[in-house]
């Protein structure tokens, strides 16, 4: 969506896979969906160095509203959870240098039956942008999917017609799957960015799976993305239960080498040091958000191994070698047998970004460079041609 946003893929923290429907503020009042569960995490993300990361989003997801709205109809947040309003927070998460994300959905009502914006777009547009809101997640549950991509574009248009800049984030092609192929040129034009696939789930297999479906259908989706529109794989989930510290190292890195939007679904008071520093590893962050804006694909399956390869401004390369073995100990992946490798011809410069930083020198076609993997794990690479001082060495020599 040319609206100025989402020149690089998104990053923040949103929180559904967390804290899901939550709305126990007595029994539960620090995990519940209530003002303050948003201003803990804004308050974290400025001290434990998120916001200098680049985390700029702080966003609700379902269940937030009151069940009815306003005699003026417009949605209102639960009183109870809510008591200062969404203006509030949203002036609070301002005050922190951050930027504040809400939820609704283009049907009837949400997923988790909460009022949703059919028949309220221009009205739910401006009472967004009134309150101060920077981002719009906008789900497709309970709508005809008939009238999904309508909808769609009807509330893109509302949301530009505020005058406010908001980040518009769909879901319009998951719901669209099951009847057609969606049409991603428009939702391209519609939208910031838009989720293909179900949602992600706190365990391997679910990385897995989408890293599949993304994977089957790269050729109609990985040339949709670039500034301003991304493929949205969904949220991460590192810092969580159900990935081990290996498996959490590839979801960051593919997640990088999609080009999606970073949104941590996690206990940012309460995580461990390890996935924070996953979570802001620079080296990593620096990959997702390539001024180049391409999305990188999966290029080839060589023995249990899948590669993945991103291209990157200056004519580099980042690679992904994904250890799709899940048995047995680290193993060896012999670095020339990468499609892309013919980039490093006559030379190329080889660094490892996961599992740990590595300078690995200058390498030529026939390098015997073999890089170590673990089961479920990936090693992450850039590899930087050096043809220009080597072309400038030759002239010399002539
Ligand atoms: C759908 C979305 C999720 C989340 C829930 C909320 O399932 O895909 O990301 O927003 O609804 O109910």
């Amino acid at each position: 969506l040319d609206n100025g946003l989402a020149l690089k893929p998104t990053m923040g923290w949103l929180h559904w896979e967390r804290f899901l429907c939550n709305t126990d503020c007595d029994m539960d009042p620090d995990n519940c969906i209530s003002e303050r569960l948003y201003m803990q995490m804004a308050d974290v993300m400025v001290k434990e160095g998120w916001k200098e990361a680049g985390y700029e989003y702080v966003c609700i997801d379902d269940c937030w509203p009151s069940h009815q709205r306003d005699a003026q109809g417009r949605l209102q947040a639960d009183p109870k959870r809510f008591p200062g309003g969404i203006k509030k927070l949203a002036d609070y998460v301002h005050s922190k240098g951050l930027k504040l994300g809400i939820y609704s959905d283009v049907g009837d009502k949400t997923c988790a039956g909460y009022p949703a914006s059919r028949g309220y777009y221009e009205i739910d547009a401006q009472t967004f942008a009134d309150w101060g809101v920077d981002l719009l997640k906008f789900d497709g549950c309970n709508m005809n999917w008939t009238l999904l991509g309508s909808g769609y574009i009807e509330m893109s248009k509302a949301l530009n017609k505020t005058g406010r800049s908001i980040l518009y984030s769909c879901e319009w092609p998951l719901y669209e799957w099951p009847y057609r192929q969606p049409n991603y040129t428009a939702i391209r034009e519609t939208c910031n960015h838009w989720r293909n696939f179900g949602d992600v789930y706190d365990s391997w297999s679910s990385i897995k799976s989408i890293l599949e479906w993304t994977a089957s259908h790269q050729d109609i989706i990985v040339s949709s993305a670039g500034p301003g529109g991304w493929n949205d794989p969904d949220m991460l989930l590192i810092g969580n239960f159900g990935l081990s510290h290996t498996q959490q190292e590839s979801q960051m890195a593919l997640w990088a080498i999609m080009a999606a939007p970073l949104l941590m679904s996690n206990d940012l008071r309460d995580i461990c040091p390890r996935s924070k520093e996953l979570l802001q590893n620079q080296r990593i962050i620096d990959i997702n958000q390539d001024p180049l804006g391409k999305q990188g694909f999966l290029t080839a399956k060589v023995d249990s191994f899948e590669v993945w390869e991103r291209p990157l401004s200056k004519n580099r390369l980042a690679i992904a070698l994904l250890n799709k073995q899940e048995l047995g100990g680290p193993r060896g992946f012999a670095i020339r047998a990468v499609p892309g490798w013919k980039i490093c011809n006559p030379q190329c410069n080889v660094t490892q970004i996961l599992p740990q930083y590595k300078e690995m020198g200058v390498h030529n076609p026939q390098s015997k460079l073999v890089v170590s993997v673990n089961p479920s794990g990936t090693a992450l690479l850039t590899v930087t041609p050096v043809t220009s001082a080597f072309k400038r060495l030759h002239r010399l020599e002539m």
